[in-house]
């Protein structure tokens, strides 16, 4: 990195890419980053193949090519009952990752403080840094992961600008209650806070939860942007296919910050995600099903190893802590579970401040079945107690 400047130098590697190696370096299973091993709807790719061979190959509009939009807001509307005008409160993103990236940029001034969830996504605090932002934390802490609203309300200051949310929550798993979204609203509106809402998992929740978008809160519409993309919902975490909703002046604001980023994004996946929002609304139902399957298979199998393991209410994700096994660093433990057992997951302790993620670490369940029942066997016959 001896070349780099330092805003990039300062934020090292990616946990996934350096787990990701390590699971390739030790033959482990990896449990690490999350994306699924079945992709999603043939029909949709069908429908991406059919674009490329007739002629979306060339710049898509700044805003998303208009099936795209039409489609997300038709998705909003048909889900959660949220009016958007296609044409000024949809833009499309190259994956949640450039969404954040842009109303980031777009929204936050030097010196602007950002009220986030911790754990949080890891492009958060990036994003945070690169727009000259700081970043004031409200830790989620097991074995519930809720939102404290006092923790909430002394995080906020005079100079907080935004609360960045989401929910459903990753590395937790956590799905926010309407009292918990409540009690963001309120505080939003007290202090005249815009809320950035990443809700990528919106579709993955277990149990018969639903997700309460931020945005259907009385007042939040307008000082909302909700963002989604189709990566979770559709299993094709590798189209970087996103987009933002919301007030007109908060997409323009975002579209200001993406045109110098991308300008445009990938022209014919567009077409096909809008076939997946329109033509496939079942596709994720399923998919919730079989993720809180997995979710089962792993969790238990965890518990039954011996670990302590919070089963999550959403998300591709579970979360254990070390500690009762001796540990002190969840990083030091992920490193013996890769050496000893074979097995690769994320230490949380990257994604926090403070030290109430110290021993926690995140497994995805978003794996077939037979890769889950090898990491839990491996898991089982390994010794993982400290030392
Ligand atoms: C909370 C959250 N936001 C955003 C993303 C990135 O979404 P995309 O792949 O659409 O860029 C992820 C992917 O892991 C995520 O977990």
């Amino acid at each position: 990195m001896g070349r780099a400047a330092t805003r990039v130098a300062g934020m090292g590697t990616t946990i996934f890419a350096e787990m990701s190696a390590l699971a390739a370096r030790t033959g482990s299973v990896n449990l690490g980053q999350g994306f699924p091993d079945v992709d999603g709807p043939p029909e949709v790719i069908t429908a991406a193949v059919d674009a490329l061979e007739h002629g979306a190959n060339q710049y898509a509009p700044g805003l998303g090519v208009p099936a795209l939009r039409a489609a997300v807001a038709a998705h909003q509307q048909r889900h959660y009952g949220i009016e958007l005008d296609p044409d000024r409160e949809v833009l499309v993103t190259t994956g949640c990752t450039e969404a954040i990236a842009a109303a980031i940029l777009g929204l936050v001034d030097p010196g602007d403080e950002v009220v986030v969830l911790e754990p949080y996504y890891d492009s958060y605090p990036a994003m945070i840094e690169f727009a000259g932002g700081v970043r004031r934390p409200v830790t989620l802490r097991a074995p519930d992961f809720a939102l404290d609203a006092e923790e909430l309300r002394a995080a906020v200051s005079p100079r907080t600008r935004m609360i960045l949310l989401n929910n459903p929550h990753n590395p937790t798993g956590r799905v926010l209650t309407r009292e918990e979204l409540q009690a963001v609203a309120d505080v939003a509106i007290e202090h005249d806070l815009l809320v950035v809402t990443d809700e990528v998992y919106e579709h993955l929740t277990f149990d018969g939860r639903a997700h309460l978008p931020m945005a259907t809160l009385p007042g939040m519409a307008e000082r909302t942007l909700t963002l989604s993309s189709a990566g979770k919902s559709y299993s094709f975490t590798g189209w970087k296919v996103g987009w933002a909703t919301g007030p007109a002046d908060l997409v323009a604001a975002t579209m200001g910050a993406k045109q110098w980023l991308t300008y445009t994004s990938g022209a014919p996946l567009q077409p096909a995600v809008a076939v997946a929002l329109d033509e496939h609304p079942d596709f994720p139902v399923r998919l919730a099903g079989e993720l809180q399957q997995g979710r089962d298979r792993l969790v238990s199998g965890l518990r039954e190893a011996g670990l302590t393991a919070y089963s999550p209410e959403g998300t591709y994700f579970a979360t254990t802590d070390a500690r009762e096994l001796g540990w002190t660093s969840g990083l030091e433990f992920c490193l013996a579970l890769s050496e000893r057992a074979g097995v690769v997951a994320i230490p949380m302790q990257v994604f926090h401040d403070s030290p109430a993620g110290d021993t926690l670490v995140r497994w995805a369940f978003c794996k077939r079945t037979e890769v889950l029942d090898e990491a839990v066997r491996r898991v089982t016959a390994a010794d993982l107690t400290v030392g």
